[in-house]
Order: structure tokens, then C-alpha cells, then sequence
């Protein structure tokens, strides 16, 4: 007998289908289907041949494959009894729970387990959110538990997923699919530069802006094994889970992240506006959701550990006249903290540096007209410090450990160790008026644990809790550690340590595949960038940081007059447009000219849009290529305008219609040909606005 369950979110339609009381399995995910569908056919006609060479029948792709039923493929529960002998189990459908959400509850008598799938759509986000939950009446050893397991589309020739490292983060993979697996496994204990935890399947055919594509995020910041698998058969599978064996003790309850997933019909872009959305208002929850995104000045690196009362006071005033609304005081403020080699634990304010603590540098900042924000990696020790030397036993993993920046990790599964954390930080924000959180994190782990994560995310759930309008920024190394589980805590992602435009401008146009601009940090760096040794103008370093949630991170005192005047300007022209950029979708636009990133800010509902075209390297051909827009109404008329014409450059000798005045185009128009921009420098950024009449 077969039992068919449907869940529906206008844009896709999920099928799942449970035979003779076997594990369901996913028989359809794909675009809507007509109501009156009738699933008993589309389950049969799920149905795959068998011809020679093959088993009798085919064993399902479902929820989690089970080994012992032939499943050919990676299985998708791995697990011992505590004493080490392999269970292989078989479970039989139990109950259902249907409704807005799906919950297929699955039984092995034998032994004495119960997996349990969640799935829920959001007809707003358009994504499914699923999980797999795994409960034993005897405690087991878990080496691999898979959220629910998704087929991939056949017609896709490639599947795009996400490396990077320090300074450059969010590289795009793109590798063919084909027979075998592609894993991404996350050794290191945290989200990590080197593996985010998406995935994007585009149908063949499919663009930024056009075709199918679907879409996965893994909401965990521990680290975790992504499988793609391509079967004899061909039929595909994609498994995400914690890393393997990261669930170090044996336990009776056991818990995949959240996988999140969405299919679009409307490119790459779809997929990037649905996680945006879901990201901007379901995951993070705002402390003060009506006040405006402040500017941001950190100043890292203007100081760095070099912390001087007359200086700090003199860069503070610099950065509120440019337009800054929120100081953050970055590492060096505590313990004897002049490098990194010592300090981490000693979360005490530094006496020799603020003899008479952080009041008066916070009530300078305050009379600027700026709130007050500090810098912590709470999760952190060094071994030159009080704290490590009165509890060597609190680091995580052996002793003669290889260090990561000079430091070892607090083994945050200890309630003593968030206990002493809490109470540290927890004075810190009780005795200052603090509304913001730098929160550090700059090393792997020793080895992957859970635990650590789990331990983690409690200290701050509780200070949270404790603290609700103190807002946090998930730091580590830059976007280190970037994911759901971390952003259902935080409120802003330090993307990248790298303050080179020309790479920002990079990173945060493929990181918003992902990532929508409220929470992604972007800061306005030296002329001369430290980590790249690039020499930018101010004009463009300007702009890539008023794509995101704008900030500066130079030294004020480097500026010149120009510098300043068009510092001040675009930081005017962001507080001008924040409020709806808050909540507009990034879409990336299909660029004829690989030398130019762009996207398309636009509003929810069509009204406006911003395009930034940033020219990141020499084009090949002389004139600039049309740059096609996307998602607009084709019969409805835009009004464009190029924002800041005042940066033509002289060797631009042509009549290009926008440099001169504004132009009212039909939204096929702008669709089908693009907009004509004039020819600029390498290293430059156009930003052309529009509204619809
Ligand atoms: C990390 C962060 C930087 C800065 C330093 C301070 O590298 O990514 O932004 O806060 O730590 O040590």
C-alpha cells in the first residue's frame, strides 16, 4: 500500500510517499503541481526500470537509506550499540502528523530506535525547513545521522558549492556531477572559511536570473559532511548532517541542524532571494527592529592593539563627523593584551590603558552622537593568561595541541567554563552602556564536537536572554562562521577581514546567494589595504561598502579633503536609501562583461531598485557592455538615473544618454537589451537608481 503526503508553497511542491509502510521518500520536489494532481499515479510513475546487472527492485532514495535494505548508496544513519557492534536498522513507518507541517514518526522495534522527519513550508520565503531526530531506549554511538535526504535533479550537468579562506571567502565550486560522491567534509569543528554549508543544483540552462535551480543550507556552526551522490542507476541524492563522529559520547536522543531548502524557477536568483528572506526575517531575531542600521567605525585597523586615550578620542570624533553612528572598540582592551599572544580569558578591562575603565572613552562616543560596541572572542584562551594558568584543564583537546593564533579553544561543553564566561562578559555589559558585540572566534578546533557547538550556542542564548538589546556580530576571522545556527543568535556577519574592495566587492555579491544585505558587515578600509596591499580610490572603497550594512574601518587621520567629501557623501546617500535597501532582495545580475559584478537592489514589491555595477578588472572589448536588469515588470515604465555621474572620468568622451540626463525606459526594455553605461576605469563602481511610474 502506498500513503502520499504533499506540502505546497505556491512556487514548489513537495511529495513525499511512504510504500507498504517503509520509510517515506521524497518521489517529487519541483515547481508547483495542479491541485487535483492524483499522487498514487505520480508515485507509480516514480516507479524506475530493472533490467540486468541490477537487484530485482530498486531500493528507495528515502528520508535516510537504510543499508540493510540493499541500499547501494551512502546510507543515511551510521551507528553502534555502546559496546561497539554495528546496528543496522530497519524501521516501519509509524505515525503521521499532517497539516501546514509534515512529521513521519519511524520505528525499529528491534532495536529500540525512533527516527523522526519534520518538514515545514514558509508560503512567504518560499523555503522548507527539515530536520531528522533520532531516539534510542538504549544509549548508541552516532557516526552519522543525515537531515532528511533530498533528491537531485538528473538534468543538471553541475552542482555549485562553497570553499574560501581567510580574506576570501565564498568561492564558488562548480563540479560535474557524476557517478561516485562529491563530500564536503568540515573537519574543523566550526562553519569554517574553507566549507559554507550551501549548495545550489541549477538545471541546465539555468543563470542568475533565469531557469531552475534548487537550493540547500545545513543551519550549523560545528562543522558538517555534505554528500552528493550520483548511483548506478542515476538516480542522485544529497545528504547533509554534522560532520561524522562529531557526536563524541553515546546518547539515547540525537539531532540533525535544519536544512533548509528551496527550488526556483527564476535562476540562481530565486534560491539567493528565498534564504535572504528567510535569513532576514525568520532566523535572526532584531533587539530594536524599527531603529535603522547605524554606520558602523571600527577601528581595528587604525589602532590595532595600540590603544591611546587622545588618539581613540580623536578617531572617534573624525568617524562620527563622517557619518559613523556606532564605535566599535576592537581587540586590546583587556587583560595585558599589547599582541596576540596572551590575554584571551582575562576578560578585565586593561588598567594601564583605561586607568579609569571604558566610561570615559563611552561617554565621549555617546556625546558624539554614537552608540558603543566591543570586541570579545569569548570562546578563546591563551596560554599567557590568569585564567588559563588557574584552569589548564579547561582548553579543549590534548595538551601539546598545534596552536591556532598563539591560542587554544575553552572547552565550552563544561558548565563551569560558560558559567565563568557569562559571568565575565555578563559584568562587562552590566556596568557599561554596550549595545553591540564584536563576537571572535579565530581558530578550528582542535577536533570536530558538537558539543562545543551546543555549548556555545547556550552562553549565548543566555546572555541573550539576559542582555535582549545587545546585538552581535558573528565574527571569525572574518565570515568564519556564517550559517543559520549562528544567525538565529546574531545579527551581522563580519564577511571577510579583507577591506579590499575590489575583493569585497567579490565576496559579498556571492555570499548574497545566501546572504541579505541587513546583516552582512562592510566596511570602508585604507586607501592602502592591509591584508591585499591594493591601493584603492575612496570612490569605489565607498560604494562596495554602501552595497551592504556600511561601515569604516581606516584610520580617519589618513583622509584627505576629497577623501572625506566623498566619504561623507555615499555615507549620506546609504542613510538616505537604508531603509528600504533593509529589506530589498540583492539580485545578481547576468553580466555580458566578466570584468563587471553587478546587482540589482530592488524592492520587494518592484517600486525601486539600485544596480551596482562594479568594474572589477580591465574589460576585454573597449565600450562597455549593456548590462541586462532582472525581475522588473516588462510593461511598466522605470525611471534610471546614474547616481554619481560626478564620477565620470575624462577619458570618457562619448555621448552616453545617462551621463547627461535621467531616462524613462519600459521594464522589457531594460530586460531584454540592459542598460548602457558609460566607460570607466577598472576599479570603479556605477550605481544606477530606479523607480517605477
Ligand atoms: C580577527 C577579526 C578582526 C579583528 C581581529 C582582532 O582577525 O576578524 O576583525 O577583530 O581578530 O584580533
Amino acid at each position: 500500500m502506498t500513503k502520499t503526503y504533499r506540502l505546497d508553497d505556491g512556487r514548489q511542491t513537495l511529495v513525499l510517499a511512504s510504500e507498504n509502510d517503509r520509510l517515506p521518500q521524497v518521489v517529487y520536489w519541483g515547481g508547483s503541481l495542479p491541485s487535483g494532481e492524483n499522487l498514487g499515479a505520480l508515485c507509480a510513475a516514480h516507479q524506475i526500470d530493472v533490467t540486468g546487472g541490477m537487484l530485482d527492485e530498486n531500493p528507495a532514495v528515502s528520508l535516510c537509506p537504510e543499508a540493510a535494505r540493499s541500499f547501494q548508496g551512502q546510507a543515511g544513519l551510521m551507528l553502534s550499540a555502546s559496546d561497539g557492534r554495528p546496528l543496522l536498522p530497519e524501521f516501519r513507518l509509524h505515525s503521521v502528523e499532517e497539516g501546514d507541517a509534515l512529521r513521519f514518526v519511524c520505528q525499529d522495534a528491534g532495536n529500540g530506535l525512533t527516527l523522526t522527519f519534520e518538514f515545514a513550508v514558509d508560503a512567504q520565503t518560499r523555503i522548507i525547513t527539515c530536520q531528522t531526530k533520532l531516539d534510542a531506549t538504549q544509549p548508541v554511538r552516532l557516526h552519522w545521522l543525515a537531515a532528511p535526504v533530498m533528491p537531485a535533479p538528473q538534468l543538471a550537468m553541475d552542482m555549485i558549492d562553497v570553499s574560501g579562506r581567510w580574506c576570501g571567502e565564498f568561492q564558488l565550486n562548480r563540479t560535474p556531477w557524476s557517478a561516485g560522491i562529491r563530500t564536503r567534509d568540515n573537519r574543523t569543528g566550526s562553519t569554517g572559511h574553507e566549507h559554507f554549508p550551501g549548495l545550489m543544483v541549477p538545471v541546465t540552462g539555468a543563470t542568475n536570473t533565469q531557469g531552475e535551480c534548487y537550493g540547500f543550507h545545513y543551519g550549523w556552526s560545528g562543522g558538517h559532511t555534505m554528500i552528493a551522490e550520483e548511483l548506478q542507476d542515476g538516480r542522485r541524492q544529497v545528504q547533509w548532517g554534522h560532520a561524522k563522529d562529531s557526536e563524541i559520547a553515546a546518547a539515547t536522543r540525537f539531532e540533525t541542524a535544519p536544512l533548509y531548502l528551496t527550488y526556483s524557477d527564476t535562476g540562481l536568483n530565486g534560491c539567493a532571494v528565498s534564504f535572504q528572506r528567510h535569513l532576514r526575517e525568520r532566523i535572526v531575531t532584531w533587539p530594536k527592529p524599527d531603529t535603522p542600521r547605524p554606520v558602523h567605525y571600527n577601528c581595528w585597523e587604525a589602532v590595532y592593539f595600540d590603544h591611546k586615550w587622545p588618539v581613540l578620542k580623536d578617531i572617534a570624533e573624525r568617524a562620527a563627523h563622517l557619518g559613523a553612528e556606532r564605535f566599535v572598540l576592537d581587540d586590546g582592551w583587556f587583560g595585558l593584551r599589547d599582541d596576540d599572544t596572551s590575554s584571551l580569558g582575562d576578560w578585565i578591562i586593561d588598567a594601564r590603558k583605561y586607568p579609569d575603565g571604558l566610561t570615559p572613552l563611552i561617554d565621549h562616543v555617546h556625546s558624539l552622537g554614537m552608540t558603543f560596541g566591543l570586541w570579545f572572542e569569548p570562546e578563546m584562551i591563551s596560554e599567557n593568561s590568569d585564567v588559563y594558568r588557574a584552569h589548564p584543564d579547561w582548553a579543549l583537546g590534548p595538551q601539546d595541541q598545534i596552536l591556532g593564533r598563539q591560542q587554544k579553544v575553552l572547552n565550552m561543553a563544561r558548565p563551569q567554563v560558560r558559567d565563568f564566561l557569562y559571568d565575565r562578559i555578563s559584568a562587562i555589559l552590566r556596568d557599561n552602556p554596550i549595545d553591540y558585540i564584536k563576537w571572535d572566534h579565530n581558530r578550528v578546533l582542535p577536533t570536530p564536537d558538537a558539543a562545543q557547538t551546543r555549548g556555545t550556542y547556550a552562553l549565548l542564548d543566555r546572555l541573550r536572554a539576559d542582555f535582549p538589546l545587545v546585538e552581535i556580530e558573528s565574527c571569525a576571522s572574518g565570515g568564519g562562521r556564517i550559517d543559520f545556527g549562528i544567525m538565529a543568535r546574531t545579527q551581522r556577519v563580519w564577511l571577510s577581514d579583507s577591506n579590499d574592495a575590489l575583493e569585497r566587492l567579490r565576496i559579498q555579491h556571492d555570499a548574497a546567494l545566501f546572504l541579505p544585505s541587513a546583516v552582512t558587515g562592510s566596511h570602508v578600509g585604507p586607501r592602502h589595504c592591509h591584508t591585499s596591499g591594493r591601493t584603492l580610490d575612496i570612490t569605489f572603497r565607498a560604494w562596495v561598502a554602501a552595497q551592504r550594512h556600511m561601515g569604516f574601518e581606516m584610520d580617519p587621520r589618513e583622509l584627505d579633503t576629497r577623501e572625506t567629501e566623498v566619504l561623507m557623501r555615499v555615507t549620506q546617500w546609504w542613510k538616505d536609501n537604508r531603509a528600504w535597501m533593509r529589506t530589498a532582495d540583492i539580485l545578481r545580475l547576468d553580466s555580458a562583461d566578466p570584468a563587471v559584478i553587478a546587482e540589482q537592489q530592488q524592492d520587494p514589491a518592484g517600486a525601486r531598485f539600485v544596480v551596482f555595477a562594479g568594474k572589477a578588472a580591465t574589460s576585454a572589448q573597449i565600450s562597455p557592455r549593456p548590462l541586462r536588469l532582472t525581475a522588473l515588470d516588462p510593461a511598466a515604465m522605470y525611471e534610471i538615473t546614474l547616481a554619481n555621474r560626478d564620477e565620470l572620468a575624462g577619458l570618457s568622451r562619448g555621448t552616453t544618454a545617462l551621463k547627461e540626463r535621467d531616462l524613462v525606459l519600459s521594464g522589457k526594455y531594460l530586460m531584454n537589451h540592459g542598460v548602457t553605461l558609460p566607460w570607466s576605469f577598472p576599479e570603479r563602481m556605477w550605481v544606477v537608481e530606479g523607480t517605477r511610474l
